[in-house]
């Protein structure tokens, strides 16, 4: 028997079908070379914004073939469009013999079972279940050897109001420190050599617990072997002096940060509900920039938020010139149903979203040459994650992709490059 997966979303989703593998490979099954193969297909959906929804409906229209191959295939449906749909979801898909939630994704087994007893497996819940820890008793199937993500946290706390993921992640949970070293440890015992901590709001890890966020990073770091740390997604607000001293203070944790901001003016900051100004974020950045020598950004910013004048967005290029982020992943706003800004007055038309986004990429674009410039004859310490015919790839602590030639031997190490040519997304070094 066997599986195939098409993942959409974040690093979580990615993470969560890495244990969705594991579960199905405890269950026996194997890995499809491709959907047409498959005994099981699932897709683990992302609902964001309104693009991963037509994704995963386009998706669905073209997976629902295999049934006449192969009648007895199951499709499956689950992730955060699956959370936010439920059974309406089958109305537009009525093929799918299976969904389930963000919270039951350690039930599958069960759900499989149900749906080869000759039912529909729909366990769509509204909220996480009491045994949800029961998940992390499944390993991961990874491909990536030497770099792995760990799921601190699940859920999110804060109502940004452009945003559905409270309403498909639920609340705020955060995993045991106990449960993430024991995988932390396992992991290394595997060969992992970089840790990257995940949640949707990472930095409020422990408030549930009562233990700081940076009490996670000292004892992800104390564990023997962990060599590079990192994690996503931090939030400005609960970006504390401790956790920049920590991250000063830790010799494997990468000078790279993603720090969304969304917006530079103030009054959208306000609208959106992030809880911190554009002097605020700007502080934060000036303060990890004292504590962490050398560290980088990346950020993601949204364009045309409801009432988003000319003199607004021009407060977010202005971040982005201040601040020279490495990397800025930008979205158009795209409202989505139940949140409180999908029905705000003054929605900005869908051109003009276009034309400032253009120029957005544009800036952005003369910033990451001089920046890519700047890469030029530095020597970088690059873990290597990848080799193919006589080339070594791997990225630099703080996040830059470079290729070297080398010696096989190296994968899976770290080395020290110094980089001869530096392009906006990729560099070339050689080996010190
Ligand atoms: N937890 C992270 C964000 C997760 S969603 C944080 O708070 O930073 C990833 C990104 O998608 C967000 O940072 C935001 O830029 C974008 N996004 C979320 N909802 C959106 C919407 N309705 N329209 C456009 N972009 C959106
Ligand atoms: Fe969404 Fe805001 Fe939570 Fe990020 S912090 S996941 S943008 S509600
Ligand atoms: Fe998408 Fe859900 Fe992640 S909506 S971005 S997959 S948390």
């Amino acid at each position: 028997m066997k599986y195939y997966i098409k993942t959409f979303g974040c690093q979580m989703n990615f993470n969560d079908s890495e244990r969705i593998r594991g579960i199905l490979q405890t269950l026996g099954y194997e890995q499809a070379e491709d959907w047409q193969e498959a005994d099981i297909i699932l897709i683990n959906t992302c609902t964001i914004r309104e693009k991963p929804d037509q994704k995963v409906y386009s998706h669905l229209g073209e997976y629902r073939k295999i049934k006449e191959k192969n009648p007895k295939a199951i499709i499956g449906v689950c992730g955060c469009l699956a959370q936010r749909m439920g059974e309406e979801l089958l109305k537009k898909a009525p093929d799918v013999d299976l969904m389930f939630s963000s919270f039951n994704m350690h039930q599958l087994p069960e759900l499989i079972n149900q749906v080869q007893a000759g039912y529909k497996a729909i366990a769509i819940l509204e909220n996480p279940p009491e045994d949800e820890d029961k998940l992390w008793e499944y390993p991961l199937v990874r491909d990536n050897q030497y770099c792995a993500y760990v799921t601190v946290m699940k859920g999110c706390d804060k109502n940004c109001t452009y945003c559905v993921v409270p309403s498909t992640r639920g609340r705020q949970r955060s995993r045991s420190l106990e449960s993430i070293l024991k995988e932390v440890k396992a992991l290394v015992d595997d060969g992992v050599k970089e840790i990257h901590l995940l949640g949707q709001n990472v930095t409020a890890w422990g408030q549930d617990l009562g233990i700081p966020f940076e009490e996670l990073l000292y004892q992800v770091a104390s564990v023997e072997g962990v060599e590079r740390i990192r994690f996503t997604t931090g939030h400005p607000k609960d970006l504390t002096e401790s956790i920049a001293k920590a991250m000063g203070e830790i010799p494997q944790v990468c000078e790279h940060l993603h720090l969304p901001f969304q917006a530079g003016s103030n009054r959208i900051l306000k609208l959106m509900d992030r809880g911190y100004t554009k002097e605020e974020y700007l502080e934060k950045i000036d303060m990890l920039r004292h504590y962490v020598k050398g560290i980088t950004f990346s950020t993601d910013v949204i364009v045309g938020f409801p009432t988003e004048t000319e003199e607004d967005f021009e407060e977010t290029l202005d971040v982005l010139r201040k601040v020279k982020f490495e990397q800025v992943f930008s979205f158009k706003f795209s409202p989505r149903p139940g949140t409180p800004a999908s029905t705000m007055h003054g929605q900005v038309p869908d051109e003009v979203k276009t034309e400032r986004m253009s120029r957005l990429i544009e800036l952005q674009k003369s910033i990451l040459s001089q920046i890519a410039k700047s890469y030029e004859g530095t020597v970088q310490e690059v873990l290597f994650e990848d080799y193919k015919d006589g080339i070594l790839i791997g990225r630099t602590r703080t996040n830059r992709w470079v290729s070297v030639v080398g010696p096989e031997e190296l994968l899976g190490k770290t080395a020290l490059v110094k980089v001869t040519a530096s392009k906006p997304y990729s560099m070339e070094g050689v080996l010190v």
